[in-house]
């Protein structure tokens, strides 16, 4: 048994049992996985480390796959099983060309477990001017912002959908397709094309704001309509009402 709930679609490990039961350092892992990404996807210990997660005897025997800790030159391997096209997007780039050579690793940017949901907030002075001036990295974050704001705008407004009951399943999907596109345009970190690319998703997520916007337009008609309906059938009672009278 766990002593604590375990988010999202995780299930329970013999490697989690064990590593949360540990005081060393191999219990600090624990902690920031729990509240991560990954875990609520279901992406647990063993899905990167590998081993066995069902016996504790062998679980961490190289003869049932685990892998151990990464060596810092195999980080983009180790992450890019799972992340394949964003793994050749920083092989290709200057940063991937820099690897093993002070050149920095998805962990880097990213932490190893408490791993988010990304945000331009990942482009910031404190973790991009370690080892070259920040304004190479202001320039890179400045030609995607106005696609970050416009994604951020229509998440908000499906959140709101949603919370009225509004079927945002086909919208939902291509949203997804376009911020996935979008995300993975930083790993290149090559401004020209960021920008280039930027603008056509620009225009993409603009058409997709505009379905949504037609359907809260449509919404607003219908609720005057409603109204209309509502009065009308008032009306009608009343001259009911007054007609009974009359012929009482
Ligand atoms: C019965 C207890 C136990 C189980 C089960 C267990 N571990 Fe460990 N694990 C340990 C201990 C003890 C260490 C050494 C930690 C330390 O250095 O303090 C360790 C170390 C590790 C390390 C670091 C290895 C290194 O080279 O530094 C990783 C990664 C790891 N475990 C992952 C896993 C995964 C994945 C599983 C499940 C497939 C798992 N463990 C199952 C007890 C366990
Ligand atoms: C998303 C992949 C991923 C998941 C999930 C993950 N790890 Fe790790 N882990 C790594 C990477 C990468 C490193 C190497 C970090 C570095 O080089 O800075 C690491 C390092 C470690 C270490 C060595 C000490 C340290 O913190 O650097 C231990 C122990 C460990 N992990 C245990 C675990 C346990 C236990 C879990 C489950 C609660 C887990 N890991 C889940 C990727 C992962
Ligand atoms: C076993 C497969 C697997 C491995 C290995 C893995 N990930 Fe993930 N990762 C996922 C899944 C699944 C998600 C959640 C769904 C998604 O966003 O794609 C995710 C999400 C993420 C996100 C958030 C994406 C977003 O949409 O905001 C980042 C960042 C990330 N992973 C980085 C890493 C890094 C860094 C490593 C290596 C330390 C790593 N991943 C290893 C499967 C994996
Ligand atoms: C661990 C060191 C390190 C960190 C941290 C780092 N970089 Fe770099 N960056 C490099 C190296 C090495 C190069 C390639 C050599 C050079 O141009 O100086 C580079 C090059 C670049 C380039 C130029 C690419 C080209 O093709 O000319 C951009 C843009 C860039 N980095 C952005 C960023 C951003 C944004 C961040 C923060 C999210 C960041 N860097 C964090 C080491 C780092
Ligand atoms: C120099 C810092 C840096 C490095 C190195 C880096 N990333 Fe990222 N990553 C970012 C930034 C910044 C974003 C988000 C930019 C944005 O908001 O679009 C991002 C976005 C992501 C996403 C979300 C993309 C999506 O499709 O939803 C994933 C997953 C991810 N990175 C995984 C990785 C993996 C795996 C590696 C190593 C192969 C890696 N990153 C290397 C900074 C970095």
């Amino acid at each position: 048994m766990l002593a604590f709930p375990l988010p999202g679609g995780a299930q329970e490990t013999v490697c989690l049992q064990c590593h949360s039961a540990q005081t060393g350092p191999g219990s600090k892992a624990v902690k920031p996985w729990q509240a991560s990404i990954h875990a609520e996807n279901g992406i647990s210990c063993h899905d990167c480390h590998g081993g066995d997660p069902k016996d504790a005897a062998n679980a961490m025997s190289p003869a049932r796959g685990f892998l151990g800790v990464p060596k810092e030159t195999d980080v983009p391997a180790f992450c890019g099983r799972c992340h394949v096209g964003i793994r050749d997007d920083y092989l290709q780039s200057a940063h991937g060309r820099a690897l093993g050579k002070g050149g920095p690793t998805c962990v880097t940017c990213h932490g190893a477990h408490d791993i988010k949901k990304v945000t331009l907030d990942l482009i910031n002075e404190k973790s991009c001017s370690r080892c070259h001036p920040y304004e190479r990295a202001a320039n890179i974050k400045a030609a995607m912002e106005k696609t970050e704001r416009l994604i951020v705008a229509i998440e908000e407004r499906l959140a709101r959908f949603k919370g009225e009951g509004v079927d945002t399943e086909a919208t939902d999907k291509s949203l997804f397709a376009l911020r996935n596109t979008y995300h993975r345009l930083f790993h290149e970190v090559n401004t020209a094309r960021v920008t280039n690319e930027s603008a056509k998703l620009q225009g993409e997520l603009g058409k997709l704001d505009q379905t949504l916007q037609k359907i809260d337009e449509q919404r607003a008609k219908r609720k005057i309509a409603g109204a209309f309906v509502v009065a009308a059938a008032l009306v009608a009672a009343l001259l009911f009402h007054l007609l009974r009278k009359t012929c009482d």
